[in-house]
């Protein structure tokens, strides 16, 4: 379990006192700032719904007891509301919207010929303490892969049955298919071994900046609410649709680098593994929840939108710091970074 982080501004930190049992959950509303003056998509915001989101998950070290009431304490279940209402705005001010899912999945499947985001980077000229701090970035939602979007697995009809199954075959092949060393958690966490890294769940939570967590924090704000199941398919399509071109620049990456097969083993599974689950999520999960549920389309749209807007903005932050020669890990003196 990862230790708590530390807080980054007066949101978060009265979130992580009440986690570390410094305060009481009751005293949330009132040692609060007012949140219209919060950046929605900064630090303090990300980091304190990262943390209420987390304990959904696997939870923090040292919070031992207190951790299962703390999942649910109505006090700060209300406090996460109030930090996801602004955080869902923000993101809904950044994307197109619409209920063409075909014409939104489309967008995606358009590769530039020369893209500019992390994973080209890396494959072009990218240095070692670049990958590394990609995949230590990455290993939030990494070690936790396929879980944010399991939430959804009991909103979908078993009945009419089609979404279920394509989503389920898809999470299975995630989870490993039945071999515990296939699931790709453990496959990535490998691959962090093989470069160096802290594999520890949540080990580089204190380093990963706003961009990172908001990346995580859509999947899990879409994931634990029965209200954007359509969202949350949208999300899981996206990923699986989007991902085997930069997969295969990444391998690229760390084979132009020098390092070890091994190394390359999580993101080749991605290449191949991911274009499969494109036709399954394209033909059976997409078409099967509209077929059931055609008024979900304005949401299968937003949760394709939103990762791919928020996945953007992390490109852009990660190619800047690099392009600028700077670590795009948040400092933190006291504790090791990647
Ligand atoms: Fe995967
Ligand atoms: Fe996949």
């Amino acid at each position: 379990m990862p230790v708590l982080p530390r807080a980054r501004g007066p949101v978060s930190a009265a979130v992580l006192d009440v986690l570390a049992g410094h305060a009481a959950a009751g005293d949330l509303a009132g040692a609060l700032p007012d949140l219209a003056g919060v950046d929605p998509l900064g630090d303090d915001l990300q980091l304190a719904l990262y943390a209420c989101y987390e304990l959904h998950y696997r939870s923090f070290d040292g919070l031992d007891e207190r951790a299962d009431d703390l999942e649910w304490d109505p006090d700060l279940l209300a406090l996460r509301a109030r930090l996801e209402a602004p955080f869902l705005d923000a993101v809904r001010a950044l994307v197109d919207g619409g209920d063409d899912v075909e014409a939104a999945v489309e967008a995606l499947l358009v590769e530039p010929t020369e893209g500019s985001g992390p994973s080209w980077h890396l494959a072009g000229d990218g240095e070692r303490w670049q990958l590394d701090e990609y995949v230590a970035l990455r290993s939030l939602y990494h070690l936790k892969e396929a879980d944010p979007q399991a939430w959804v697995i009991p909103r979908l009809d078993g009945v009419a049955g089609r979404a279920k199954a394509s989503l389920m075959t898809v999470e299975h092949d995630e989870y490993g298919a039945g071999r515990p060393e296939r699931v790709h958690a453990r496959i990535y966490a490998e691959m962090m071994e093989g470069l160096g890294l802290d594999t520890t769940y949540g080990a580089y939570l204190d380093v990963a900046p706003a961009p990172v967590l908001a990346t995580v924090n859509i999947m899990s704000l879409f994931g634990l609410h029965r209200r954007w199941r359509g969202a949350s398919v949208g999300q899981f399509a996206l990923i699986e649709i989007t991902s085997p071109p930069g997969a295969a620049r990444l391998v690229s990456a760390i084979e132009r680098l020098g390092l070890p097969e091994r190394v390359t083993e999580f993101y080749a599974e991605h290449v191949e593994a991911d274009a499969v689950h494109e036709q399954l999520v394209r033909k059976d999960l997409l078409a099967g929840l509209l077929e059931r549920e055609p008024e979900l389309a304005a949401d299968v749209v937003l949760g394709l939108q939103a990762s791919t807007v928020l996945e953007d903005r992390l490109a852009d932050y990660l190619v800047r710091c690099w392009s600028a020669g700077a670590s795009s890990l948040v400092a933190v003196p006291e504790r090791s970074a990647a």
